[in-house]
């Protein structure tokens, strides 16, 4: 490996170290070196990083996936091409970018990434802060609902969980692809925000009975998709609302579940799981040709969480708060420059 020699690579960054798996305080600020990159790389000076769920079960040390420590948490980010290996050829220095998965980690001010999990930032659109909520959240609606489920115009769908990152997406990626909107939020601040990005119909998933009233508004037929947020919580209430055929995508789920299998011989439902990581190298190339043309386009506007601030020094209270927060409202960002 070839590592490219930067005046950058002199300098000291800020940045965040987990040295140790645990709980939220194991994020510790810190100052490292600004890191090396090789020559099919490329080197971002980062703007914000956008907070997932992922980024805590892997902080927690029960993912199945564990980097080696110490590491630098964090996969999507939002800022500028600071440097590029001599033999990238798809970004140049300047390039407004956004990462889904980077090689040395988002919460810091510059991370490594490789060019095919980097894409162009549409900042003519775009704000930098709206840019570190697209990578996972985005390319998660997509796989859902274009690959998974086969979404296609005029159907309906259920976005069980639409406040957060994924779901907010995903309500505004199924109402551009001509779909009936069902979505669910806990919170009066979460229904505004899903009524914003475009559902039809909004429904309180912690009051009783919600899942009536959606019965009530779908019609006897059921619906057609469900995208499920919680599956431990709901995937029998799915099957129940689920249309003859339909599909059910189980996009996060956080424990076990009884469920009456029954509902998918009378119904012949598909439950079916969507998981990012599994995408392609040509699933990437198709979700950054769909996402460079929906960045263009009015309908794709990542809500940014407007709850807190958060910096590189308070990234612990980020992760302890995406895991317990009293309701989402959008995508929790970090301002990762000073
Ligand atoms: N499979 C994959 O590749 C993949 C990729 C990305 C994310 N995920 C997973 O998908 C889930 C959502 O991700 P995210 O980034 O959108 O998280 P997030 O921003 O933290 O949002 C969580 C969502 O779950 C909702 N929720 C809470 N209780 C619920 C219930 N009883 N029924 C239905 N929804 C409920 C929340 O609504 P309120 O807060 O308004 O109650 C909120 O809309 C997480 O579990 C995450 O780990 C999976």
């Amino acid at each position: 490996m070839v590592v490219r020699s930067s005046p950058l690579l002199q300098r000291i960054m800020n940045a965040v170290q987990v040295a140790t798996f645990g709980g939220p305080e194991v994020c510790k600020a810190v100052s490292i070196p600004t890191p090396s990159f090789d020559s099919t790389q490329v080197l971002i000076k980062t703007e914000y990083a956008g907070i997932n769920p992922v980024d805590t079960y892997i902080r927690s040390g029960t993912y199945a996936r564990k980097p080696k420590l110490p590491y630098t948490p964090g996969s999507d980010c939002s800022g500028t091409i600071a440097a590029v290996g001599k033999d990238v050829t798809e970004f140049k220095e300047g390039d407004s970018v956004f990462t889904v998965r980077t090689v040395t980690g988002t919460c810091a001010e510059y991370c490594v990434a490789d060019p095919h999990l980097t894409f162009p930032l549409n900042t003519d659109r775009l704000s930098y802060q709206q840019g570190a909520c697209l990578g996972v959240p985005y390319f998660t609606a997509y796989r859902a609902l274009i690959k998974r489920a086969q979404a296609k115009a005029g159907e309906s769908v259920l976005i069980h969980g639409a406040s957060g990152g994924v779901g907010t997406i995903s309500v505004q990626l199924a109402k551009h692809l001509g779909l009936k909107v069902f979505a669910t939020a806990g919170t009066e601040n979460g229904i505004r925000i899903v009524k914003e990005s475009g559902a039809d119909f909004i429904y309180n998933h912690r009051t009783p009975d919600y899942t009536k009233q959606i019965m009530a508004d779908v019609g006897d037929a059921g619906l057609n998709i469900i995208i499920e947020m919680l599956a431990n919580v709901n995937l029998q209430k799915d099957l129940e609302m689920v249309s003859a055929n339909g599909r059910i995508v189980i996009v996060g789920s956080r424990g076990d579940v009884n469920i009456s299998p029954r509902f998918t011989m009378a119904k012949e439902c598909t439950i079916t799981g969507c998981m990012l990581g599994k995408s392609l190298e040509e699933d990437w190339r198709e979700m950054g040709d769909a996402i460079a043309e929906h960045q263009k386009q009015s309908w794709l506007k990542p809500v940014v969480s407007l709850a807190k601030e958060y910096s590189l020094s308070n990234v612990d209270e980020a992760h302890s708060d995406i895991m317990s927060s009293a309701g989402a409202s959008g995508n929790l960002v970090i301002k990762t420059t000073q």
